[in-house]
């Protein structure tokens, strides 16, 4: 699929419009640099599914739970595994019940990830643009 660049606005405009499309049981890689749009493309999409509590990064905990009116979105950021071994500590059966599970930094957890149905690739342009790729696996 092609390269498109998006405001932020704009981002979480297609981040609503894969919410609404994604079949259940979807699983939504997100990749690209630090400060690339990744938690901001969770927290429109976590919206979108009528999610009233804002989505952040994870801190303490890896992956966080987002009740909506319209199916449960969890959000797993890898970025503080230092091996993926450590991902086998991670609940993979409650994650795996997921409406929707979109990851961060999934290259982090190796062959702990489960497959992706959609990637969703951002990289810096501007200070307030992004290069955005979605790719349907
Ligand atoms: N076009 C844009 N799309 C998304 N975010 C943008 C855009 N322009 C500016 N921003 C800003 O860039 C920042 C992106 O931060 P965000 O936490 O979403 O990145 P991230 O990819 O999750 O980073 P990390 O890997 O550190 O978790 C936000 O402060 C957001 O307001
Ligand atoms: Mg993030």
């Amino acid at each position: 699929m092609s390269i498109t660049v998006l405001t932020e606005p704009g981002l979480k405009a297609l981040a609503a419009d894969l919410a609404r499309e994604l079949a259940p049981g979807a699983v939504v890689w997100l990749e690209g640099p630090l400060g690339a749009g990744k938690t901001t493309f969770v927290r429109a999409f976590a919206e979108a599914r009528g999610c009233t509590v804002a989505a952040t990064s994870p801190t303490y905990a890896l992956a966080h739970r987002y009740p909506g009116r319209r199916g449960d979105s969890w959000h797993l950021d890898c970025f503080r595994l230092r091996d993926p071994e450590e991902a086998a500590d991670l609940d993979w059966e409650e994650l795996s019940e997921a409406d929707v599970l979109l990851i961060e930094w999934p290259e982090r957890a190796g062959a702990w990830a489960p497959a992706a149905h959609c990637t969703v690739r951002l990289d810096h342009d501007d200070d307030d643009t992004r290069r955005v790729e979605v790719t349907r696996c």
